[in-house]
This record gives structure tokens, sequence and C-alpha cells, in this order.
């Protein structure tokens, strides 16, 4: 068996079995709260990785591309799950990193040239502009002169969301179930809660929940005033791409467009467009962002949270991240002791991976 044959069952297998977990110390004679494991996942496309980049990934064999290309920070999970994907599937890659030259690799940087990926480190100051340039380019490998397929920063975009939204299938096909009784997966959750970075993934989930199932983003960053206007923009882009089949060649539809152009295109087809836009808002499904818990922005964390991490690990064993999946179980967990969920609240948290991140905090700040 060849490698990427190997390398999809056993994605496909780690996909049917996706424990759900019950937080004990989170439930109330009010509130029960779960947890959808998806850093068990897969080792290095832990969490909510595989699923942003798999779609990405057939539209570039699809289109005969050699290159996988993408952008990311200096500790960018995405970068490092995008070089091993494109290993196993036997693309080149190139990641475009918001660093100088002179400054020395991280760990994660370090992985993703460990699985093939050659760096280009293109300075803080221009990164956004050079990012938004080469995205809307044809451009060719410099070798061979082979085709680049380029994906948005942390997966960014209608296939990332595309792919975010299989997550929830997972529920449906999983059996095996860790901790949690047969009728406990037959009451409904009534509630889907996951961080937001880009925002892809929560795209994903509102496109996938019931129409009974509120939708909560946890936001990891300072982004109040742009964040939600971002996701409407993946909303409103997967809406128009299902009913818009006619132009299958994605690279000029607009589930490849960089985030200023998704904000760009929107603002364009409302003034353009009178009644798509009613159409879409018509299907437009709700979602709530809360913008108290990022901790100051983006990886910054607080002795707090560092606390709240070692607890939840003593005791539920359920091992959390300082950038995204700590602040999310420490938010639900406020929330829970505010009252914020009506009485017979079902929770489901989805655990989205990144543990990877933890690398950068002194050893012996977390006990597991
Ligand atoms: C572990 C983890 N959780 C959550 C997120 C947020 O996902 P998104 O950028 O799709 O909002 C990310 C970023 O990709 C991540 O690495």
């Amino acid at each position: 068996m060849n490698k990427i044959r190997r390398f999809l069952l056993n994605i496909k297998r780690l996909n049917q079995n996706i424990p759900i977990q019950n937080i004990k110390s989170f439930s109330t004679p009010q509130v029960s709260a779960s947890v959808l494991r998806l850093d068990t996942l897969h080792t290095i496309i832990s969490g909510n990785k595989w699923y942003k980049l798999k779609f990405y990934i057939q539209e570039a064999q699809q289109q005969e591309a050699s290159t996988l290309a993408s952008f990311g920070g200096p500790y960018s999970n995405h970068l490092v799950a995008l070089a091993f994907a494109a290993k196993q599937y036997g693309f080149k890659s190139i990641g475009y990193v918001r660093s100088n030259e002179n400054e020395p690799l991280t760990p994660t940087l370090e992985e993703a040239v460990r699985y093939g990926m050659e760096l280009k480190r293109i300075g803080r100051t221009q990164f956004q502009n050079i990012k938004e340039e080469l995205m809307h380019q044809n451009i060719f490998h410099q070798d061979d002169h082979s085709k680049i397929y380029w994906i948005d920063e942390g997966g960014y975009g209608a296939l990332g969301a595309k792919g975010a939204a299989t997550i929830l299938d997972s529920i449906h096909s999983n059996e095996n179930t860790n901790s949690i009784t047969p009728e406990m997966i037959r009451i409904p959750f009534t509630h889907i809660i996951a961080a937001v970075g880009t925002g892809t993934m929560l795209a994903g989930l509102i496109q996938s929940a019931a129409s009974y199932q509120q939708v909560i983003g946890i936001p990891v960053l300072r982004n109040e005033g742009t964040i939600e206007n971002e996701i409407k923009a993946l909303l409103e882009s997967s809406y128009n791409n299902n009913n818009n089949n006619t132009n299958n060649s994605s690279r000029s539809n607009s589930s490849s467009r960089s985030r200023s152009s998704y904000r760009n295109s929107s603002s364009s087809s409302n003034s353009n467009n009178d009644d798509d836009e009613s159409n879409y808002n018509s299907h437009q499904k709700q979602f709530t962002l809360l913008h108290d818990f990022h901790l100051g922005g983006y990886a910054k964390t607080t002795p707090a949270q560092i606390k709240f991490m070692n607890q939840f690990w003593e005791a539920e064993k359920i091992p959390t991240d300082i950038v995204y999946t700590g602040k999310v179980f420490m938010a639900v967990d406020q929330l829970i002791k505010n009252n914020y969920f009506p009485a017979n609240s079902n929770l489901l948290i989805v655990h989205s991976g990144g543990l990877q991140g933890n690398r950068s905090l002194p050893l012996g700040t977390l006990n597991f």
C-alpha cells in the first residue's frame, strides 16, 4: 500500500472514532457539557487542521498543482499541518512567514522545514501586502515552472469552511463514545462552542449546525471590529457557491480569495445585487461571538489561565493549549458559573487541537 493511501485510510479510520467526552466538572443540575476530542484525530494534523485543509488539497489535485503555498506567523500550526499534508500527498510546499530572515527559527517552523516546507520570511510590515499580491496571481514554481496552489493564512476561505462543516458529521457516525452513554448522545446538543481565529472553523460549524443549535465562538484575538464580518463573508461566499454551481473553476470564484477581498466582495455584491443579498440574508444562520475571553490578545496568557488549564487537566485529563482551547474551556467554565446558559442546556465544546502551541512555555509550567 502506498504512503498516500495509508495516510488517507488512517485519517478515515480516526475520523470515525473521535471520542465525545462528558465534562463532569462542568456539569450542573441545569447544564451538561461534553467535548468533541478532535485533538485525538492525528498527532500532526490534529484538531481542526485536517478538516480545513482537505478540500483545498482536493482542489489542488484537480488543478494538477505541484506546490501548496500558504502564509502564517512563526508559531503557525497551520503551516506545520500544511507541510505535513503536502508531503503525504506528494506536493512541494512553501510557507511565507511573518518574520525576518535574521530571527532564529521557532520549533514550529523547524518542524515545517523537517516536512520539506521551503520557508520565505517576508517580514512583518509588508506581510499583508505581499500576501494580497501573491494570492491574486497565478505564480509558477521557480525551479520547475509548475503550478502553485495558494491557501490563505490559517486556511481561511470557503473551502476551509466547507471542510469544517464536516466536523459535526463525526458525532453522527460516532459509536465509540468515551464516558458518554447512548442516551446522552441522543439528547441533542443545544449549543456548539469553539475557538475563533480566522473564523473559518466557526463558519463551517454554523453551516452544519441544526437550526435549534446555537453556535458560540470565542475569539482568541482582539478583533471585535472585523471578525464578525469576516465570518459573515465566508457564509455568504459558501451560500453563493452552493447556489451557483455553473462555475467550477474556483480559482476565479470566491472560494480562494483572501480575507480583505472577501470584505470587498461582500460590500460590492451588496450594492450591485439586492436580490442576491436578501436571498442570502433569509438563509443566514445566527451565531454569537463572545469577545471577553481573549485575555489580552493572540497567544497572550495569564497565571489564572495556566492555573485553570492545570486544574482542568487534573479533573478531566483533557490537555488544552494556551492559544485556543485553554481560553475556550476557561470561558465556558465562567459562563456556566455566571448562569449564562438556560436550564437543560447540553453543550458540545469542540477541542480543536493546537497542543503544539504549549511548546513555547517554560518547562514545568503545565502538568501535562
Ligand atoms: C487549535 C486551533 N483551534 C482553533 C483555531 C481557530 O480556527 P479558525 O482560524 O478557523 O477560526 C485554530 C486556527 O487554525 C487552531 O490552530
